[in-house]
């Protein structure tokens, strides 16, 4: 992923559509898992995506969950349009929104699920432990909050393993969609692994565009703000899956 100091551009919307089907590892998998953890809940009321992309995971989510309201919430145009056209119908509702801003947390409760999917690494520490807690005030009792993103590894033997298994992965997809490697070219030319690199040097770069944190950190947020059954479900490749609930 993109190591310079911004935020996320159009230019970077483009590149992760791209990419995004060699570089998400065992992307139907993760979608049907939180799928399939979404639609476990007994709450009721709508299902908000945050950072929806392209529109894939609220897409899968429609049929399964055929009396939610889908909010669908990105900073990009470009996504928020493909998201548009892939899943039609009145129950869509789609936001513009800066990730970091508070303002617009507010506005969407009570929500029985909350979701979202490599983004809210865009957020430092203090700012996804706030997130997290504007989330559990989102969710109505027993909701869940849903959360695929990377993490950030502890100490250089797990950035190796990280980059490895992401490499690995990512070769693996390019061969079986298309039969060749050509999209894991692809992935090595946009230097999207940025597991290669290591810590990120902050006095270089004070501000990165990616900012993850650790697997152990983001767990005990969770649950130090209130969460319960706070569980990871899925990992690989500096990537996870996890969810957590709000009391009833
Ligand atoms: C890596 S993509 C993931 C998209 C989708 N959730 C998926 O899993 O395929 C990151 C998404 O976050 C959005 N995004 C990144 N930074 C953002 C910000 N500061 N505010 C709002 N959206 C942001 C991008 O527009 C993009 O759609």
């Amino acid at each position: 992923m993109a190591q310079y100091t911004g935020t996320w551009s159009e230019a970077e919307s483009r590149t992760y559509r791209d990419l995004s089907a060699y570089a998400v590892p065992r992307r139907e998998e993760q979608i049907e898992l939180m799928v399939d953890r979404v639609a476990a809940t007994e709450a009721s009321g709508d299902i908000l995506e945050i950072c929806c992309g392209e529109g894939l995971l609220l897409a899968a989510l429609a049929p399964r969950m055929p009396e939610a309201g889908l909010l669908g919430y990105d900073g990009s145009d470009s996504m928020l349009e493909a998201t548009r056209s892939r899943v039609p119908g009145d129950r869509l509702t789609t936001r513009k929104i800066d990730l970091a801003d508070r303002s617009w947390r507010v506005s969407v409760r009570p929500l029985r699920a909350v979701v979202s999917s490599l983004a809210i690494h865009h957020l430092d520490g203090p700012g996804k432990r706030d997130l997290f807690s504007d989330i559990l005030e989102m969710l109505t009792p027993g909701g869940v909050f849903v959360l695929a993103d990377i993490i950030r590894p502890l100490n250089p033997a797990s950035y190796g393993i990280a980059a490895k298994l992401w490499d690995s992965e990512t070769q693996q997809r390019s061969v079986a969609l298309d039969g060749d490697e050509r999209g894991f070219a692809q992935f090595q030319a946009a230097d999207w692994n940025h597991f290669h690199h290591g810590e990120p040097d902050l006095a270089l770069n004070p501000d990165p565009i990616d900012k993850p944190s650790t697997l152990t950190e983001q767990l005990d947020w969770l649950r130090a703000i209130g969460f319960i059954e706070v569980d990871l479900h899925w990992m690989t490749a500096g990537q996870m899956i996890l969810s957590a609930v709000k009391p009833q």
